[in-house]
């Protein structure tokens, strides 16, 4: 999977009208599946979602080595979207800063993931 994308209008709405937290799943390098809550987390450039590294453990270890990674949400009328890409994790630098702006000063966000847009569901149907 590569191939950044711009989120279309009505995904980005979908977006702002999310409930509760994301769920991100990373995978590990044998193939072992992960799955955290996310509320930390923000669309950044257009084409792809910050997740604030609060307390990641096994996710930064499977980004580490290498995982593609999901997002899954879920909007106020109940449609579930499904984000798929690759993901940097960043300590410095644009993406680091957009991070330290919004995630709660009392959190420790060592660390931001950038998981860019590659593929979008809406349940069984590709959007992108
Ligand atoms: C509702 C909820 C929201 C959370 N939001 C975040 C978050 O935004 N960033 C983060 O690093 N951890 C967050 N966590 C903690 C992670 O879900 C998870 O416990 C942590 O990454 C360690 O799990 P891991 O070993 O699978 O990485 C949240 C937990 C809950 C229950």
């Amino acid at each position: 999977m590569s191939n950044q994308k711009t989120i279309p209008q009505e995904i980005k709405k979908a977006w702002e009208n999310k409930k509760g937290p994301v769920v991100f799943t990373t995978v590990s390098a044998d193939s072992e599946p992960n799955s955290i809550y996310a509320t930390c987390v923000s669309l950044y450039q257009e084409n792809s979602i910050i997740v604030a590294n609060n307390y990641f453990d096994k996710t930064i270890k499977n980004i580490e080595a290498g995982s593609l990674g999901s997002i899954l949400f879920i909007t106020g009328d109940d449609k579930a979207y499904q984000i798929k890409g690759s993901i940097e994790h960043v300590t410095n630098g644009a993406a680091y800063d957009n991070m330290k702006s919004w995630n709660p000063e009392r959190l420790p966000g060592v660390g931001a993931a950038i998981i860019a847009i590659e593929e979008i569901y809406c349940g069984a149907e590709k959007l992108l």
